[in-house]
């Protein structure tokens, strides 16, 4: 078994920590080369002396002298790299295998970019560069022969699912439909009134999952579900329409396969990230992700319900987007960003996060996606103006 040297964009996650987690269970398998924050230089130093990593990038290039500082004292000689430049170097290291995409948000598009641009084995988690720009990055993907798994979870489930995408590409008239499950939230039985006063904790206390604080809030819009069925749609080559998402509380099953055979093919398992990372690092191979196994006699049901497009608004602008196709997911995923971040400090109800990418998709033309440029003009018009309407609903508000 050749050692995997791998490199995880945004170490310091929730993603980030449990990839470092499975790695560090076998250490005969995995060597880690680079690790990078943001921000928490004193979380990055200290992953990056346990886990003997030889290159640090902090993104925030003014934190540069506080990471070397920090670094020493752990006791780590970790080279230093700083901000983008940084950031696409780590993507692009010729003695990295492997590339785990787990930065949040936007800001992870460019280096998950990079890395397919390299052929490297790509990890992906941070879903918003598939929606920002699904056809550029299949189509990178496809022309330098990365090797493209996905480690959301219901998106590994699919993979997982598919045999046949394992050999190539699975012929469209095989597959009937995706089931897409996602848990509904913490808001998922409550009335959309009971939701005008709720606290960024409230929305990040997830039932099933512990995540960063964003794709929680996404999760409770449910907008997480609907940057997942963009994000399904490049990655699987379904139609919007053949992508039913499917609210299963319980979050056992991790999504479905509908062929055309009328044949459901379902992964099921604890939910726990460690499961689709360890697939996704030992693939095709299985190694212990240190998951304990699905306790199927302490279960009393696996429930489904249909998703309730009208008390989550977020679901519908998706898969409208979608069909609207060019830059309208890019302007989404925009939108959402700004208004996700203004709920989190307290500047923005959480009823509203949906009117301002409602308004911001309204008003930001849709252009086509010829390249990356057309996708990052895109995203600052659709920030620019997402701001704006934040600004008029705080005084809506007020
Ligand atoms: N968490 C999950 O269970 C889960 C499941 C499926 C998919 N995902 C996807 O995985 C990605 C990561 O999610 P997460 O929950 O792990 O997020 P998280 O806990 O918030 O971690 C985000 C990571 O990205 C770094 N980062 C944030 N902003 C950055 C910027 N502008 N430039 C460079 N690095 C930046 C953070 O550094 P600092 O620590 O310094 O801030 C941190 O290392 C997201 O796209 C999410 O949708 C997550």
């Amino acid at each position: 078994m050749p050692m995997q040297r791998v490199s995880i964009l945004g170490a310091t996650g929730s993603i980030g920590r449990s990839t470092l987690d499975v790695i560090a269970r076998h250490p005969d398998r995995f060597r880690v080369v680079a690790l990078t924050a943001e921000r928490q230089v004193d979380q990055l130093a200290q992953l990056c002396a346990k886990h003997g990593a030889v290159n640090a990038c902090i993104a925030d290039a003014s934190l540069v002298n506080a990471l070397e500082q920090r670094l020493a004292e752990h006791g780590s000689t970790a080279k230093v790299l700083s901000g983008k430049d940084g950031l696409l170097q780590i993507a692009g290291l010729a003695e990295t295998d492997c590339v785990v995409a787990a930065i949040v948000g936007a800001a992870g598009l460019e280096p998950t970019l990079a890395a397919a641009r390299l052929g490297k084995k790509l990890l992906l988690a941070n879903k918003e560069s598939l929606v920002m720009a699904g056809p550029i990055f299949m189509e990178t993907v496809r022309k330098h022969g990365a090797m493209l798994l996905p480690i959301d979870s219901e998106h590994n489930a699919i993979f997982q699912c598919m045999p046949e995408l394992h050999a190539g590409e699975v012929p469209p008239d095989r597959i009937r439909r995706i089931l897409l499950t996602g848990s509904g939230g913490p808001f998922r039985s409550r009335a959309r009134a009971d939701l005008r006063s709720v606290s960024p904790e409230e929305a990040c206390a997830h039932p099933n999952w512990v995540m960063g604080r964003k794709i929680s809030v996404d999760s409770a819009t449910m907008m997480n579900k609907g940057l997942e069925v963009i994000e399904a749609h490049w990655l699987f080559g379904v139609r919007p329409e053949q992508i039913q998402v499917v609210v299963h509380p319980q979050s056992v099953i991790h999504s479905m396969v509908e062929y055309a055979d009328g044949s459901v093919l379902a992964q099921l398992g604890n939910p726990d990230m460690r499961t689709p990372i360890a697939q996704a690092l030992a693939y095709p191979d299985r190694i212990d992700a240190g998951v304990p196994s699905l306790d199927l006699f302490g279960m009393s049901a696996l429930t489904f319900e249909e998703p309730n497009f009208e008390r989550f608004p977020g679901l519908r602008l998706a898969y409208e987007a979608l069909r609207t196709g060019g830059t309208a997911p890019t302007v989404l995923n925009a939108a959402n960003e700004i208004a996700v971040a203004a709920f989190l400090d307290g500047r923005l109800p959480f009823l509203y996060i949906s009117t301002v990418i409602d308004e911001t998709l309204q008003s930001v033309p849709r252009t086509a996606v010829g390249s990356i440029e057309d996708v990052l003009e895109a995203d600052r018009r659709a920030r620019s103006y997402a701001a704006q309407v934040v600004g008029r609903s705080q005084s809506r508000v007020a």
